[in-house]
């Protein structure tokens, strides 16, 4: 895995932004893991931010889903802390969602295990005060996606390889 350190909320939408820059138009699915309050949702919010979104970025604690279009791009955004069961992902309609041209980007992936296939892209970030430690695997095409060029080296602090 690959990491860095994020010291701010605004480091934190920074770099959300920086990886919008790579997934304008790609589908696939990230995982975002960490505990509550660690940025996932902050991650996003500059994600979607760098793509063009111009709307408020709410966290779908509660409606578990929240579909974006933009640009023609379809992004949906999850977070399944509240999740009974995995079983309940097919009632979200994730199927279809997987099946299609869709970004997803799902906050507590560990609640869908079983249904959920492996990630594009695994992001896990963790508490270090002030900031928050990230570390990043991308499998797959993605892989070169994100290292050809490499997308965030020198631009945060201390790479911790
Ligand atoms: N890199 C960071 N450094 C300091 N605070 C951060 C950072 N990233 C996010 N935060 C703050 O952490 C809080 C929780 O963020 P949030 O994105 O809601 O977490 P999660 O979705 O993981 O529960 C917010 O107040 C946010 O501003
Ligand atoms: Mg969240």
């Amino acid at each position: 895995m690959h990491g860095f350190y994020l010291a701010s909320e605004a480091a934190q939408l920074d770099c959300g932004r920086t990886l919008a820059e790579r997934l304008r138009g790609q589908s696939g699915l990230v995982f975002l893991r960490g505990d509550l309050g660690v940025g996932k949702t902050t991650l996003v919010r500059g994600l979607l931010r760098g793509l063009g979104y111009p709307g408020a970025v709410r966290s779908p604690s509660y409606t578990l889903i929240e579909p974006y279009e933009i640009g023609g791009q379809q992004i949906y955004h999850l977070d399944l802390y509240r999740l009974g069961d995995a079983e309940e992902l097919e009632y979200l309609g994730l199927r279809d969602l997987l099946d299609g041209e869709a970004l997803l980007l799902v906050e507590w992936p560990e609640r869908g295990a079983g249904v959920l296939p492996c990630p594009d892209l695994i992001i896990d970030l963790e508490h270090a005060p002030p900031g928050r430690q990230l570390r990043w695997l991308a499998q797959g095409d993605w892989a070169s996606l994100l290292r050809n060029p490499p997308l965030w080296s020198g631009k945060f602090a201390t790479s911790i390889g």
